[in-house]
């Protein structure tokens, strides 16, 4: 017999508290953690790295489809639940640039091709390991893990996720201006709900939590209800 390893999908747009919910869940349950966005915005940084200007368009799906298929990543846990994961690509620390609102956007460009979604694939399956796995994205409960035991999409109005979005970059000492935030991330889901492959949307089967009028607290409890009914 073999033994099931759980899979809690957290899907949603950018800024809807995805990232503290899985990072509460993966510690609550001690389940691996797969931030799937890094992976995204690893591609857009090493593409960089070799001097591809990801603002001009068309894009050259198949040298980025390469990028992400021969990704060199690793991902070591830290104990600090405000920056829970060391990111490496080639060898290389890459956290801080990875939260940039920068890598953000040239994720967002990079994930609309269906070669570097591809690229990723086998990748993102390889997080599944036992005890379990937290996958954390845009796609998670519908694409890359359609057979997950918990779905859940957070989502909350643009202008409270450009907010939230912005605190988080000040308290990372990460200058930015608020409006222009608001108009990235309306860029963003824009991209990221209207490209043909893989659309963020929640699943069928998903729990849906709108968050505009929620703190953390309330959010967690809703989340900790539905994964305990689920998962005990
Ligand atoms: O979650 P995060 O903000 O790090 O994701 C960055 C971008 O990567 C998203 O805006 C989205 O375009 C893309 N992404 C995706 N599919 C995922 C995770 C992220 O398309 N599973």
């Amino acid at each position: 017999m073999t033994n099931h390893v759980p899979i809690i999908a957290l899907d949603g747009p950018s800024g809807s508290g995805k990232g503290v919910v899985a990072n509460f869940l993966s510690t609550q349950y001690e389940f691996h953690l797969l931030d799937s966005g890094a992976l995204y915005r690893l591609v857009g940084i090493a593409a960089r790295r070799t001097s591809i200007a990801l603002e001009n368009l068309p894009l050259d799906e198949a040298v980025l489809g390469e990028i992400a298929r021969s990704l060199d990543v690793a991902f070591t846990s830290t104990n600090n639940p405000e920056d829970p994961l060391e990111i490496m690509l080639f060898g290389e620390q890459v956290g801080h640039e990875v939260r940039t609102d920068e890598a953000g956007v040239d994720a967002s460009r990079v994930a609309s091709l269906p070669a570097v979604r591809d690229g990723l694939f086998e990748l993102q399956r390889s997080f599944r390991q036992a005890p379990g796995l937290v996958a954390d994205g845009r796609d998670m409960g519908t694409v890359v893990f359609p057979e997950a035991d918990v779905k859940i999409y957070l989502t909350a109005s643009a202008e409270a996720r450009a907010e939230r979005r912005y605190n988080q970059l000040i308290d990372k000492g990460i200058g930015v201006n608020l409006h222009d935030l608001f108009q990235s991330i309306q860029a963003r889901d824009e991209r990221d709900m209207n490209r043909s492959v893989s659309p963020l949307a929640p699943a069928e089967d998903a729990f849906v939590i709108d968050s505009t009028d929620m703190d953390i607290e309330e959010v967690l409890q809703n989340v900790k209800a539905i994964v305990t009914e689920k998962l005990g």
